[in-house]
């Protein structure tokens, strides 16, 4: 209404807090080494420093920024510190971050086709490029029968890949009555977690996924897998998936693809390949053995949100057969209905995923993918690889330290020989000291170190500062 007050931010008031905010991120960056990688804030801390009300009056964008700065950043864990050398990185890069500002500016929703014809087209040429950049097999492109798709996450991909295999198995009957508790799903005993939830989600039952035994490299053993289908089989149960993992979270085990496979083919199991994080490095062809037996998968995923440069959140999942998984999620209310739908010859994403609604995510892999170049992205990759294996050859040549297992790529498993207690002291210590951040597992029953090689800006003289700390606080300790 005329003369009415307006709370909105104005384009040029949007315009100056924008720079205002871009700068703190720039600056932020150019501080990350100084700040303590993990939080060293304690439970309740940041609520504490909270207003109890919400404000009755808006308030300057500045007043935000400065709360930002006081109150939040100490209470952050700094994942994109170069020291940090946790979990798996979850990486990002200015030209991402950028891209999801854009995405953000523009606020498509792109759940079908009509909905914003370039948010899905964007998408399904980013995916069709991935397919070549990493050479995936060309039965995942989208020119033939199968296609990708962007997810939130590996673990919505691979509960996606698991609805599809169940209704295959069940000639898309338990969508219409439900499971009766014979379907069984396959993954090593060091998948993901998520494997688990999808089966729970799924309604499979967790009974009902079997956990197939490892062998030395902590990989899935194919004799194993084999036995247990045979087994369920002659149980009378229905074997429908199998999850084999390029590079397991606890060890980056690589599951042998090229044996798993026609395990898989024999019996029609769905074979969905989870690599999360080691995926990004087929990038690089010297690494694409990672991949080798690919060729048997029905649905493959990896996170470029990982170690791809690209900020949370980006999976990219694949499907040979794009007609299973539609058929499984597709649902077509009259309020979706339009011409484009009904002609066949647009990809409408909201078939391919749990939620209906999907952000443009594709904007920030355009963006990233076009400032780096393959070649650059490789790079970036092999630096990362190479300043682990640096890391691998200290630790074998240390006396008192031990590798866990020979580390395929970007992820070093060690400890040191004097026992479970000394490891984690040795962990407390310097994850206290804020000068790192490395998380642990267990490996052969023995508390185990994870040093994971993958933040954007980790340089050498990280490493070999980390290591000196390592070696220092142990002498310390001992
Ligand atoms: C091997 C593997 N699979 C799946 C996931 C789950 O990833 P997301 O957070 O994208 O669901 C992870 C997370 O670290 C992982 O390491």
């Amino acid at each position: 209404m005329p003369g009415q007050e307006s709370f909105h931010m104005t384009p040029d008031e949007f315009r100056r807090a924008g720079r205002l905010v871009v700068d703190w991120i720039a600056d932020y960056y150019e501080r990350l080494e100084s700040l303590p990688v993990l939080s060293r804030a304690r439970p309740g801390e940041i609520r504490s420093a909270l207003p109890p009300d919400p404000p009755y009056q808006g308030e300057p964008f500045e007043a935000m920024l400065r709360d930002v700065e006081n109150i939040v950043l100490p209470g952050l864990t700094h994942w994109q510190s170069p020291n940090f050398f946790a979990f798996f990185p979850a990486n990002s890069s200015g030209p991402a971050v950028l891209g999801e500002l854009l995405s953000a500016g523009l606020g498509v929703q792109g759940m079908l086709w009509a909905t914003s014809p370039a948010c899905t087209e964007l998408e399904t040429h980013m995916l069709d490029w991935l397919v070549q950049m990493l050479e995936l097999p060309a039965k995942f492109g989208s020119s033939g029968s199968g296609g990708g798709v962007i997810q939130d996450s590996a673990s919505s991909a691979v509960l996606c890949a698991l609805l599809a295999a169940r209704e295959r198995a069940t000639g898309f009957m338990s969508n219409e009555c439900g499971c009766d508790g014979r379907l069984v799903a396959y993954a090593s005993d060091q998948a993901h977690s998520s494997i688990e939830k999808a089966i729970k989600i799924a309604g499979l039952g967790r009974q009902n996924l079997r956990l197939v035994a490892v062998d030395s490299s902590f990989a899935m053993r194919p004799e194993s897998l084999a036995d247990q289908v045979k087994h369920d089989l002659a149980s009378g149960l229905v074997p429908c998936f199998v999850c084999a993992t390029v590079g397991t979270t606890s060890s980056n085990a690589i599951d042998p693809l090229a044996a798993i496979g026609p395990i898989c083919q024999k019996h029609r199991l769905w074979l969905h390949v989870d690599g999360a994080m080691s995926g990004t490095a087929a990038l690089c062809p010297e690494y694409r053995f990672i991949h080798h037996g690919l060729e048997y998968a029905d649905s493959y995923a990896f996170n470029p949100h990982k170690w791809m440069f690209t900020n949370f959140d980006c999976d990219c999942f694949w499907v040979a057969d794009r007609a299973a998984l539609i058929q499984t999620l597709s649902i077509l209310p009259e309020y979706l209905r339009n011409q484009a739908t009904e002609s066949g010859s647009v990809i409408d994403y909201r078939d391919w995923q749990v939620q209906l609604g999907r952000r443009f995510r594709a904007l920030k892999l355009w963006f990233v993918i076009r400032h780096y170049g393959v070649n650059g992205l490789q790079h970036h990759i092999r630096h990362h690889i190479a300043l682990a294996q640096r890391f691998a050859d200290w630790v074998r040549a240390e006396p008192n330290f031990e590798l866990a297992v020979e580390p395929p790529l970007n992820l070093v498993c060690f400890r040191h020989q004097a026992g479970d207690s000394a490891n984690q002291r040795l962990l407390d210590r310097l994850n206290n000291s804020g000068e790192m951040y490395l998380t642990h597992t267990r490996m052969d029953d023995k508390l185990t170190l994870r040093f994971c090689v993958g933040q954007t800006h980790t340089e050498a003289r990280h490493v070999e500062r980390a290591w000196q700390r390592i070696q220092w606080v142990a002498l310390e300790l001992a």
